[in-house]
């Protein structure tokens, strides 16, 4: 009897704790099973890109010292961090390169997927 009235209890406390964290995850960073109605059609850098790198990585990469000597900031900076594979390398976690934005959960699908679209199309300034 009183096993069971505490593994009832046990259930109880983890269910509360798994649903409060995916509640929390929702509100911050949105549902990532949610359509990316951002990828469709061509993704334009000033409207797409832009925003999510000011979000998540100007604030290390740009100024005169940024973080691990990589200039982010204008499209010039933003293209050779992009054509040298650095940029899609480090948001899509991928082998030998270090996971970006750092110290931030990874950038929702969507995001990386606008990034890698724009990058797959030629990066171009628009
Ligand atoms: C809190 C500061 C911070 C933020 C935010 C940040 N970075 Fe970094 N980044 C660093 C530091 C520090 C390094 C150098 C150390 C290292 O490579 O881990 C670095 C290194 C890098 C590198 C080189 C990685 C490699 O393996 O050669 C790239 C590319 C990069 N960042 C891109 C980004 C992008 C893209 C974002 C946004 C999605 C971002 N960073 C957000 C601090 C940051």
């Amino acid at each position: 009897m009183k096993l069971t009235r505490s593994l009832f209890v046990l259930i109880t406390c983890i269910f509360f704790i798994t649903s409060c964290y995916y509640d929390k995850e929702d509100l911050l960073y949105g549902n990532d099973n949610a359509p990316c109605t951002d990828t469709t059609g061509p993704i334009s850098y000033s409207q797409k890109v832009v925003p999510v790198l000011q979000q998540f990585c100007y604030n290390c990469h740009t100024g005169n010292f940024p973080s691990g000597g990589i200039a982010m900031g204008t499209y010039t900076t933003d293209k050779v961090v992009a054509q040298n594979g650095k940029l899609y390398g480090s948001i899509s976690y991928s082998a030998g390169f270090s996971p970006m934005p750092q110290g931030m959960p990874k950038l929702r699908k969507c995001q990386i997927e606008v990034i890698k679209k724009w990058v797959d199309a030629g990066m171009l300034n628009n």
